[in-house]
């Protein structure tokens, strides 16, 4: 099986496969019906059993943007950008619906109920980023909202059976970031089943790639692998944790 695009391109892949993550904004505001069109794309993505276990905070206070641009560890782009979505887990909803029908919900307390809620807001968020960047705008995910997750719980309200999982920068660019090259479709797609022993020959060469990216930024002493191993020696947000059993996710099931 080889692995040849291109043929049956349109504009809407096309427009994804320009993606790059933009970290300088103008100071533009987004018209409300584009947001509105991007927050109809997120809503109109697939849930588990429907039971749409999502909510979508939308934050352009400059001051709120500004408070978490702190707490994510100093990313100035979210207060920079006019608009900032946080994309919860939410199975406050479900919980409301349990009670309405007098059965008492517990899938929150599981694990199952944490991956549910997590593949559900990244759906909702690809669908949103695909949205707004085919609209010209840009975006920049934010999985440090977890860095603090309860002063952002706090600041959004957010009630038991809930969880800011990720959030979104939308904003129009100020310039064009290069893209960052992926690893090769075959080091992606395993054909029947998985091709264990393509990998680490596969990480040499992509290392070998993202030196050089790196190195034409002015970081000449890194790689892909590199900075991988640099972050995943720990456990960077070690507050997910307690807080989400305080949130009632004891993920214990
Ligand atoms: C779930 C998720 C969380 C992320 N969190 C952050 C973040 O907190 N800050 C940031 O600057 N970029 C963040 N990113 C962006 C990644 O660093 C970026 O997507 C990756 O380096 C690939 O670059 P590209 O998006 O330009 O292709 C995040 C991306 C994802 C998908």
């Amino acid at each position: 099986m080889g692995f040849k695009g291109g043929c049956v391109v349109n504009s809407i892949i096309y427009s994804i496969k320009n993606h790059r993550s933009i970290r300088n904004y103008l100071e533009k505001d987004i018209p409300e019906e584009v947001l509105q069109e991007i927050l109809e794309a997120a809503n109109a993505m697939p849930t588990s059993i429907n039971g749409q276990q999502i909510s979508i905070v939308v934050i352009k206070d400059k001051s709120k943007k500004e408070k978490i641009a702190e707490w994510t560890g100093g990313q100035p782009w979210i207060s920079q950008a006019p608009v900032f979505l946080v994309f919860v887990a939410d199975f406050y909803k479900a919980y409301i619906a349990c009670e309405k029908n007098g059965s008492h919900q517990i899938i929150h307390e599981s694990i199952e109920g944490s991956l549910v809620g997590a593949v559900d807001a990244g759906l909702a968020m690809g669908a949103a980023i695909i949205s707004a960047e085919s609209l010209g705008l840009g975006i920049v995910p934010i999985g440090a909202v977890r860095r603090n997750p309860q002063e952002m719980i706090d600041l959004l309200g957010l009630p038991q059976y809930t969880y800011p999982l990720v959030g979104l920068v939308i904003g129009y660019p100020a310039d064009a970031s290069a893209q960052k090259p992926r690893f090769p479709l075959e080091t992606l797609v395993h054909v029947e089943e998985y091709q264990k022993d393509k990998i680490a020959p596969a990480i040499d060469e992509y290392d070998t790639i993202m030196s050089k990216y790196y190195s034409e930024r002015g970081d000449k002493d890194t790689n892909w692998s590199k900075q991988v191993a640099n972050a995943y020696k720990q456990v960077y947000f070690p507050d997910v944790y307690p807080t989400m059993k305080k949130q009632g996710f004891l993920n214990d099931k």
